[in-house]
């Protein structure tokens, strides 16, 4: 485990003289299938030889929301227990002194691919990603770094800041990882109580719905949209909200008039304070 920067520089420039790569998968801890399968996907990248480094980091930057910055779950003993487990040869855990100055002044951030979906409803969120992120990239010049699909607004900004700030990694995306009932894995499932975690499946249910009427070469968006919605809420539980519910071009990520080229139809939804996101591709 490293704490330190400095730490980092004397570990990368080692491993720099004997050329072994290195793979970062950032996160933001509460390791779960999900997070494993990416450093799995790590250690394919790098093979036996290279390095893999998870760092653990709840970017404070990033929460939108202060209750839900401080009810974010830090096991830190099992996912160091984790990381051992599958290999991991760094666990990074800065605090956030070590990565943030008082009186710092830049944040990047992206002006177009985050206009929608949660870049909307989450004011300043993907600044924080980005800024963290490529301070990651910065402290550990990784050659290759993991993301999931699962936060596919996500990813799509960090592949848009790596190619627009000549950033030399190359990023990987991976799968969402999803339980047997359809739910997608993530650290905010576990305060999900009893009745609303055999509840949540509904969210992947209602995008699966929606999109099996491309079959029928349906291209109104706001077909998918009424179906998605009516799946969504029929029945739902009190404590349910919708946030967002969107169409929007795979690429761009921008409100598509015609469904006639591949689109995505997200959601983020939530149970009392949980928010959850997920979504699915609409091939045409
Ligand atoms: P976190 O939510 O901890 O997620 C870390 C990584 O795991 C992200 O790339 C996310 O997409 C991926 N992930 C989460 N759940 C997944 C699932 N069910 N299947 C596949 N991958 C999954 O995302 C963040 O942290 C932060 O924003 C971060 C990038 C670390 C910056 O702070």
């Amino acid at each position: 485990m490293i704490t330190r920067i400095p730490d980092v520089n004397s570990v990368r420039a080692s491993l720099q003289e004997f050329s072994r790569p290195l793979a970062l998968v950032p996160t933001m801890g509460a390791l779960h299938e999900g997070h494993l399968a990416l450093i799995r996907e790590a250690r394919k990248q790098v093979g036996s030889k290279g390095t893999v480094v998870v760092s653990i980091f709840v970017n404070p930057i990033q929460f939108d929301r202060a209750s839900d910055l401080s009810s974010y779950l830090q096991p830190l003993e099992e996912d160091l227990a984790r990381c051992e487990a599958e290999g991991v040869e760094i666990a990074f855990i800065p605090d956030k002194s070590e990565l943030y100055h008082d009186d710092r002044s830049i944040l990047v951030t992206e002006s177009l691919l985050t206009k929608h979906l949660c870049g909307a409803t989450r004011p300043s969120h993907f600044d924080g990603v980005l800024t963290i992120v490529l301070k990651l990239f910065n402290i550990f010049q990784p050659e290759v770094a993991i993301f999931g699909n699962k936060d596919f607004q996500q990813l799509a900004i960090i592949r848009r800041m790596v190619r627009d700030l000549n950033v030399p990694v190359k990023i990987t995306g991976h799968p969402t990882v999803r339980q047997n009932d359809g739910l997608a894995l993530s650290s905010r499932n576990s305060r999900l109580s009893p009745e609303q975690r055999q509840d949540a499946p509904r969210i992947r249910r209602a995008l699966k719905a929606a999109r099996d009427l491309n079959g029928n070469g349906e291209q109104k968006p706001e077909v998918y949209l009424e179906a998605a919605r009516k799946h969504l809420l029929s029945d739902a539980p009190e404590d349910f909200s919708i946030d967002y519910l969107q169409l929007v071009d795979a690429e761009t990520l921008q409100p598509v008039p015609k469904v006639n080229r591949p689109a995505v139809l997200a959601t983020a939804c939530f149970y009392g304070d949980i928010r959850l996101i997920d979504h699915i591709k609409i091939r045409m």
